[in-house]
């Protein structure tokens, strides 16, 4: 049992064993190795905290979780089958760990069909740069793969966990489509939801939900997310909510064959739970197991000890900052890993790894030797904090800027577009 995995969490590995209904049998998830003393890193989809530096330990958490290392071989059959380079955030090292990716590209290799789906939470009316990351991701995939996109907006959870009202919620949702469409999907691929509408018109979404929950108990989510007896009933059912879009006859309108479709979830590995139990419930459901691709976090702008949370207004550049802003945020808070004076850093170099301004540009600057420049400057001392900040505010506010004009340019009917109940564009 991993206790710091789930905070408050007083059940064990029993509360992750599974049940079958009907035959009796008992199936455990694969959550991993126990934690050791000294680990002190909290992932859950609440809670991202280290107390090292350089952030999570994410080799670690991959034996924890019990997902796969993205390693060089997965990447080489990746760029066979795709017959191109891999993403930056693959390439680099930032989506880290995945569950039964090779059986996607065997999918891929076979010409048949799957899935992408992912979601956000919205719980802030802008997104922040560290979002944009599963859904770049999203994009490059839907992109190379060629097939249809599933966009869950969870109103409903942060309606449940931040004391939102439901119409507020609602709003959030639509605010947090625009900048979700900015960053261009493709409108004939893709479909973007939020649930408080959409599952009262989708009966299918409903009966899935229920199915699921027929299969977990109180305990299971108990050990999973850590609820407790006086968490709100909401919160204990609304992991079947979150687990739902993973099976694909949720979408009759989309999936109009009997056959399941496979599905493939690109998140932060924060989502990791919602999906180890999905995984669990899918098989006794008669579909097969969500493959999912997990990234980092990108820290917030203090360091890594913690990731850039829209609860957190200086931890974070935000989708809506200005140039003004972005460059003041940067400048004034970035976590820097250089030495305290320029003839040390001269001497000395400074830390690329923990630099919070180095990770924006490891995150957001596509050019891989310039990036190496950079680092080998700035860690033998030629390069200075003050001017990798410079880089750092040259890369990132275009992005914002462009973002911005792409989404004043949205109109209601190209957002209805994407929110409309229809089948999706997909070769198979
Ligand atoms: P939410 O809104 O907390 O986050 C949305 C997505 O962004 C990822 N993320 C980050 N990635 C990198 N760096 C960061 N600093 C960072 N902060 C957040 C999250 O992992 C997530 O992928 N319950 C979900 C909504 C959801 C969902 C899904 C997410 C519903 N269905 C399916 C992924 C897949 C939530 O509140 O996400
Ligand atoms: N992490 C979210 C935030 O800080 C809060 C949150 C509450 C959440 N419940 C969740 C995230 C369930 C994912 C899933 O905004």
């Amino acid at each position: 049992m991993d206790a710091s995995e789930s905070p408050g969490v007083t059940e064990g590995v029993d509360a992750l064993t599974l049940t079958t209904p009907g035959d009796g049998k008992v199936e455990k998830v694969p959550n991993g190795v126990e934690a050791t003393e000294d680990d002190s890193d909290v992932v859950d989809p609440w809670n991202v905290a280290s107390t090292n530096d350089e952030g999570i330990d994410y080799d670690k958490l991959i034996k924890r979780f019990g997902s796969s290392k993205i390693d060089e071989e997965l990447i080489a059959r990746f760029e066979k089958i795709t017959g191109k380079p891999v993403h930056h955030f693959i390439r680099r090292g930032i989506f880290f760990s995945h569950r039964d990716f090779h059986t996607i590209l065997t999918l891929k290799e076979q010409g048949k069909p799957f899935y992408l789906y992912t979601g956000r939470g919205p719980s802030s009316g802008s997104l922040h740069i560290g979002h944009l990351i599963p859904f770049y991701m999203a994009k490059w995939l839907q992109e190379t793969f060629d097939v249809p996109l599933v966009i869950q907006l969870t109103d409903d959870e942060k309606s449940l966990w931040k004391d939102l009202k439901i119409e507020e919620a609602i709003k959030l949702a639509y605010e947090n489509a625009k900048d979700i469409i900015a960053i261009g999907f493709d409108p004939e691929k893709t479909f973007i939801f939020n649930d408080l509408d959409f599952i009262g018109k989708c009966p299918a979404m409903y009966q899935n939900m229920i199915r699921i929950q027929k299969c977990v108990t109180f305990n299971q989510v108990k050990g999973i997310f850590g609820f407790g007896d006086s968490d709100i009933i909401g919160k204990i059912s609304f992991p079947a909510v979150q687990a739902a879009p993973a099976l694909s006859s949720t979408f009759p309108f989309i999936f109009t064959g009997k056959k399941p479709v496979h599905c493939l979830i690109p998140c932060a590995i924060d989502q990791d739970p919602y999906f180890r139990m999905t995984r669990d419930v899918a098989p006794r459901l008669g579909f097969p197991k969500c493959a999912l691709i997990h990234s980092s976090f990108f820290p917030a702008l203090q360091g890594a000890k913690s990731k850039m949370s829209a609860s957190e207004q200086n931890s974070a550049v935000f989708l809506t900052d200005t140039p003004k802003q972005i460059k003041n945020k940067i400048n004034k808070y970035a976590f820097s890993g250089g030495r305290a004076t320029v003839e040390e850093h001269r001497k000395l170099g400074g830390n690329p790894d923990v630099d919070v301004a180095f990770q924006l540009l490891k995150f957001f600057l596509e050019n891989d030797n310039k990036l190496e420049e950079v680092r080998v400057a700035y860690k033998n001392g030629d390069m200075l904090t003050g001017e990798l900040k410079k880089l750092a505010i040259e890369a990132v506010s275009p992005i914002v800027e462009e973002h911005q004009k792409a989404r004043k340019a949205l109109t209601d009917e190209t957002v209805a577009k994407y929110f409309e109940i229809r089948p999706l564009k997909f070769a198979n």
